[in-house]
């Protein structure tokens, strides 16, 4: 499939399926609709009528024009009301579009009506269709739905925008990535597998790459032992992947990504039971998921910031090795932990990794966690929480959602709630009460960074959709590498 921008007018443009955006109130026909409209014998204006079409977002209607026409189809896409006409609306129309014509070999795309921004549109655009259209089939004997036919889809109204497809495309490639290694199941890829994933893109992408092993870990700092606890009852070994992008020149920022990567999370001997979704934790590895795919998007985008990307990968699993709860670890800052519940362990992999990226003297630390289930119950299951102790920080990384359409809540840092993690018997506990347990979960991880400008987003709800929407499909979403590659390359 190949996505590229056309000179081809409107009016003169020929293939498969030709699909036009109508504002919302702008059903009357005007300007080169119009005059398509005409060319087309009133096949769109009669389709707005007898479809009651009002041009609301992501509404499509479809006919088919027959005879000697120069195009097969004619679709009609909502792109919502013009004064709400924002990148998400053109990712919106796409995605629908591309969902409505996957059967079509060529399909020619209008929406640039109004477009401020034409390369925001043309990346928007194609980051939409790539990612409404790729369903994960690896698994499937068969696969379900047949392959999407679409060989060539022009977007009309761009001319010259290829820089911002090939963009689109690249971050529709690092999605990807996040995507295939959340859906993939526990069995598949392991903390062994990732480390191999790492190993591919470093190789790929000419990435520096360290693996710390096992051995390492115990002699880094004052030893890794609550990154080391979690994963004792494992058969397969812990892999503490360093990932590391150097722009060409001088890089006029570093920063480090730090993804939650707990390939299989049971809950250890605090066992997550019937109705806990124990079937589901394969997505616990879903930040450094999209730690990678943002490694590939940044590695190839090539941003004046060095990124390093961190993934302590490990499994939760119980057997006679496993951590006891109430089992003391000693972080690698030297701070000691009681391990009140060993399912809340993704904290605990943080908190040696967040000392290990502090190391490295970056000017700013973002991890990104499926750390609670208490954040998807505040946030619901589209919102990530974000937590900072930098407010420029924070809001640097709310305008990079923004304009990638992922949505983050702020919520606070509320100090006085670090007192429920107070333990009798060592610095802290690991888990408090259930009240505000997504806050209490960023308090324990800011004990393990001194002063670095640091943030948390706890993506355990948006990294995993049941349905179908906009452009996602059913499984892992890809969450939120694009608003990763959007803060980094800002
Ligand atoms: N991996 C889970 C959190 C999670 C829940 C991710 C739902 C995705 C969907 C995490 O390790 C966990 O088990 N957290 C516990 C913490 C509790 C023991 C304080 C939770 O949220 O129940
Ligand atoms: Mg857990
Ligand atoms: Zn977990």
């Amino acid at each position: 499939m190949q996505i590229k921008a056309t000179d081809t007018a409107l009016l003169d443009w020929t293939g498969g399926s030709l699909a036009v955006g109508i504002l919302e109130g702008e059903t009357e026909l005007s300007g080169d609709l119009a005059k398509l409209d005409q060319k087309l014998a009133g096949t769109i204006s009669e389709l707005i009528a007898e479809e009651e079409f009002e041009g609301k977002s992501g509404t499509t209607v479809v006919s088919r024009v027959g005879g000697q026409n120069p195009v097969r189809k004619i679709a009609l896409v909502g792109l919502g009301k013009a004064e709400d006409l924002s990148i998400d609306s053109w990712r919106k129309a796409a995605a629908a579009i591309a969902r409505i014509a996957k059967k079509e070999s060529t399909l020619g795309i209008s929406l640039a009506a109004k477009v401020e921004s034409p390369s925001d549109a043309a990346q928007a655009i194609t980051e939409a269709i790539i990612l409404a259209l790729h369903e994960d089939n690896r698994f499937k004997s068969e696969p379900e739905s047949k392959e999407p036919k679409l060989e060539t889809i022009e977007l009309i109204g761009l001319a010259g925008q290829d820089q911002a497809i090939a963009k689109g495309s690249t971050i529709a490639d690092g999605v990807i990535l996040a995507r295939e290694l959340v859906n993939a199941p526990a069995n598949e890829v392991t903390p062994v597998t990732m480390a191999q994933t790492a190993q591919q893109l470093a190789q790929d992408y000419g990435l520096e790459l360290k693996i710390l092993e096992e051995s390492d870990c115990e002699q880094f700092e004052q030893g890794m032992g609550a990154y080391i606890g979690v994963g004792k009852a494992s058969e397969i070994p812990p892999k503490f992947i360093h990932l590391t992008y150097k722009p060409k020149g001088t890089a006029k920022r570093k920063v480090a990504i730090v993804g939650k990567s707990l390939t299989f999370d049971s809950g250890g001997l605090n066992l997550k039971t019937g109705g806990s979704g124990i079937e589901t934790m394969k997505m616990d590895m879903g930040g450094g998921a999209a730690t990678l795919g943002a490694a590939k998007a940044i590695a190839q985008l090539k941003p004046e910031v060095e990124v390093h990307f961190i993934c302590a990968a490990t499994e939760n699993m119980i057997s006679g090795k496993a951590m006891h709860p109430g089992d003391i670890l000693k972080a690698a800052n030297g701070k000691t932990i009681e391990v009140n519940n060993t399912d809340a362990e993704g904290r605990l992999t943080l908190a040696d990794a967040l000392v290990y990226a502090e190391k490295l003297e970056v000017d700013a630390i973002v991890d990104l966690a499926t750390l609670t289930g208490a954040c998807v119950v505040a946030l619901g299951n589209d919102i990530a929480g974000l937590w900072s102790t930098d407010d420029a920080l924070a809001q640097e990384m709310k305008t990079a959602a923004e304009s990638a359409g992922e949505k983050f809540w702020q919520l606070p840092m509320e100090e006085k709630y670090f007192e429920g993690l107070k333990s009798q018997i060592a610095d802290m506990k690991n888990t408090g009460p259930r009240a505000g347990g997504s806050i209490t979960a960023a308090l324990f991880l800011k004990q393990f960074i001194k002063d670095t400008p640091w943030m948390h987003l706890d993506v355990a709800g948006p990294v995993w959709t049941d349905s179908a929407s906009g452009i996602n499909n059913k499984g892992a979403t890809g969450f939120p590498v694009r608003t990763l590659v959007n803060w980094v390359s800002s």
